[in-house]
């Protein structure tokens, strides 16, 4: 476990301390108004860490990336408007640096009060954030690290990643497990571990190729694997049906049809589709029969018949990881598959995670009533590679 934790940080007292926290504010914007925040779960997630340390009167620096540029500044990834809503949310300003590392950030570091936030600037507009290399991945960290006396890490979403702010900063600093980070792993270690049974696991998004390695390590353990979403038509095709111009990863098809006879049984497939004639709200669609997606057409979501399929699955579970939308809920046409499924797992009568960036965006913009699962993890590729049983570089990183 943790070596040392917030809890343990507080107690040492951080007043006029400066304290380094990695956070995954890795939000979505709205694709219609750009600078728009279209959900901001993963900022108010790390609150608590952020408030505790601002009103014990430390000097906090936050650091995170956003979107994925490549290794240089890059004006559509800025975490400017990140910073605005932060402060907003926290009820005193943020200040924003505009480099990660340079002048700028130097300088607003150097200038901060007791109980002050900044936050640096993309972590991912540096070459070393990222780096393969440990040298230059090391050169990196060791400048981020010279901001503070301290580091926590509360980036749950990021811990998957061997990258500086995540891997190399806490070899540099004395380091914290954050109450985000510490909750998260407390729950996935449960659902990992020693998940009540009947224990049914419901999987979406696009690519099969991302969700092999957890199909591979969950199907020992789960009663019913459900798959849906775009992933869902590699393995439709793999049962012998035409899926129309449906997402399709053919080289996938294969190591598909191997999965679905080592389960026996235990994946379930949507047996109906939405097929649209394009990608878009506006397109004519139909519910077709999973065998009879037509040849010019494509599946956008799930159908009414395999949400019920479905439903039924997971109301019968004492325990629910679901990962990956349905379909495309972002267009109204194509939502009622992913809502369905959602509003299957709140009537549970057990413990459900919701685990990822997309999920957890899905269960607030169709207006679903967070409570009503167990939890809602802010972290995707994280929450799968912790259920393969994957060791995951941030949280090695915090044991040692
Ligand atoms: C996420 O959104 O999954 C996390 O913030 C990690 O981002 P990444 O997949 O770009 O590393
Ligand atoms: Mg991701």
């Amino acid at each position: 476990m943790f070596v040392k934790t917030l809890d343990d940080l507080l107690g040492e007292g951080v007043s006029g301390r400066r304290v380094l926290v990695r956070a995954d504010l890795n939000v979505p914007f709205d694709k219609s108004n750009p600078g728009v925040i279209s959900d901001d779960g993963r900022a108010r997630a790390v609150l608590p860490t952020l408030v505790a340390l601002r009103d014990a009167g430390a000097r906090v620096i936050v650091m995170s990336h956003l979107g994925r540029p490549k290794g240089a500044p890059d004006p559509k990834y800025t975490l400017e408007p990140v910073a605005t809503r932060l402060g907003e949310l926290l009820g005193s300003p943020v200040v924003f640096a505009s480099d990660t590392v340079g002048e700028d950030a130097q300088a607003k570091a150097a200038a901060l009060a007791d109980g002050q936030v900044l936050l640096l600037e993309n972590l991912r507009f540096n070459a070393g954030e990222t780096a393969k290399d440990d040298a230059e991945r090391g050169a990196f960290a060791g400048q981020l690290a010279a901001f503070a006396d301290v580091y926590v890490d509360d980036a749950f979403g990021a811990v998957h990643r061997k990258h500086a702010s995540v891997y190399d900063v806490p070899a540099r600093l004395p380091h914290y497990a954050g109450g985000l980070v510490l909750k998260e792993v407390e729950v996935l270690k449960k659902v990992t571990e020693s998940p009540e049974q009947p224990y049914v696991v419901v999987l979406g998004g696009s690519k099969v190729s991302d969700k092999l390695a957890v199909i591979q390590a969950l199907l020992p353990k789960v009663d019913k694997l459900l798959v849906g979403g775009g992933m869902c038509f590699t393995f439709l095709k793999a049962q012998g049906h035409e899926v129309g111009k449906s997402l399709l990863e053919d080289e996938m098809v294969a190591t598909c049809a191997d999965l679905l006879e080592q389960a026996q049984g235990r994946i379930v497939l949507p047996v109906d589709v939405v097929a649209a004639t394009e990608f878009s709200a506006d397109a004519d669609s139909v519910t077709v029969p999973a065998s009879e997606i037509p040849a010019d057409r494509l599946g956008l979501d799930i159908g009414p018949e395999s949400v019920a399929l479905f439903a039924e699955a997971i109301g019968s579970a004492r325990t629910v990881f679901w990962n990956g939308p349905m379909g495309v809920f972002e267009l109204a046409p194509f939502a009622a598959g992913t809502r369905g499924v959602a509003e299957a797992i709140t009537k549970i009568d057990g413990f459900s995670v919701v685990g990822g960036g997309d999920s957890a965006a899905a269960v607030r913009t169709l207006g679903l009533d967070e409570s009503a699962f167990g939890h809602i993890s802010t972290g995707g590729g994280a929450s799968l590679e912790y259920l393969e049983g994957k060791t995951l570089p941030g949280i090695d990183a915090l044991e040692k």
